[in-house]
């Protein structure tokens, strides 16, 4: 078998060396107790994302530093543990020959495929027949300046859709979901239209506030001021710019924005007003808790135990067993 991509990594290779290409993410370069300086380093490939330890940092500094996040590098690395996890040292890096790595390969990418989720994408455009609301969603998603970020970019950064087209299927998949409710409750034409823009604008933010892949991590901006005020905000500065716009649509929409995140205590200056807002928060916290446990399950597959270790985002452990 041997150790092919990062996600094959596991138990049963410990203390054995392996050879991989990688992009690397973050450095963060930390003190050893011996007052050397080493670093901790996000290594990935498109089957996963993990950190590594590099002792030999500080004689090879200005190296490391040199390596830009476009640029693939082959690792020599051996698999290790550490109190009860599994940690990866690297030994010794170079970079990669650019010509036979394809960087694409690297980047972990949506399995949903790009045609099929702009088909999906379509469905719902098509049911936003109001012509200012269908003004917004034009420039705000489907502009040619717009389209290419909208459906590259990762919707987060560690714990749920954190991969190429990440953002895109992860908007569709809070469509979905809003659409299923809206339809079961019967809501009307107007607010299934406002709730189908809402969901489309919720995380637009994103392609601001992420650096765009193979780069991990937040922006300048995405760090001030966050993705939830970014959006109402570029959202009202589009509404404005349309001549007519209904006033409470525009309410409507932005405080689904502003409020998508449920509660204040997670980042939302203002609690759902709305049917459709309570529609649009509990959809995309279903979209983000879901992908996460299910990631975080097939991620630990290959190990032993029944139970995964615990999920931090959802606060407990799960069971394993009967997941294929
Ligand atoms: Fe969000
Ligand atoms: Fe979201």
């Amino acid at each position: 078998m041997g150790i092919k991509q990062l996600k094959d990594i596991d138990r049963n290779y410990i203390s054995q060396n392996f050879e991989l290409a990688v992009l690397i993410g973050d450095v963060k370069v930390k003190v050893a107790r011996n007052g050397k300086r080493f670093a901790d380093i996000i290594i990935q490939d498109a089957s996963k994302m993990m950190e590594a330890k590099y002792w030999d940092y500080e004689d090879n500094e200005e190296f490391i530093n040199s390596i830009s996040a476009e640029e693939p590098v082959n690792i020599k690395a051996v698999v290790g543990e550490y109190q009860g996890q599994i940690q990866v040292t690297i030994k010794h890096i170079e970079k990669a020959d650019m010509d036979s790595i394809d960087i694409v390969d690297l980047i972990p990418t949506s399995t949903w495929g790009l045609e099929n989720m702009k088909e999906g994408l379509d469905f719902f455009y098509e049911k936003v027949t109001s012509p200012h609301m269908k003004k917004l969603i034009d420039k705000m998603i489907f502009s040619n300046d717009h389209f290419k970020m909208f459906s590259t970019h990762p919707a987060a950064r560690r714990v749920h859709h954190n991969y190429y087209h990440g953002l895109l299927q992860h908007t569709l998949e809070v469509l979905k979901f809003s659409y299923i409710v809206a339809a079961t409750k019967k809501l009307s034409e107007r607010q299934i239209e406002r709730l189908i823009v809402m969901a489309m604008l919720h995380d637009w933010a994103k392609i601001i506030e992420y650096k765009p892949l193979p780069n991990v991590g937040f922006t300048e901006e995405g760090i001030m001021l966050g993705h939830v005020f970014l959006g109402a905000h570029n959202t009202l500065n589009a509404i404005n710019e349309i001549e007519d716009f209904d006033h409470d649509d525009k309410l409507i929409i932005i405080n689904g924005i502003l409020s998508h995140h449920g509660y204040l205590e997670f980042g939302s200056p203002v609690l759902p007003k709305t049917v459709e807002a309570q529609i649009l928060h509990q959809a995309d916290k279903m979209s983000g808790d879901i992908e996460s446990i299910m990631t975080f399950i097939s991620e630990q597959e290959n190990e032993e135990e029944a139970f995964t270790s615990k999920l931090w985002n959802m606060g407990t452990n799960y069971y394993k067993k009967g997941t294929d």
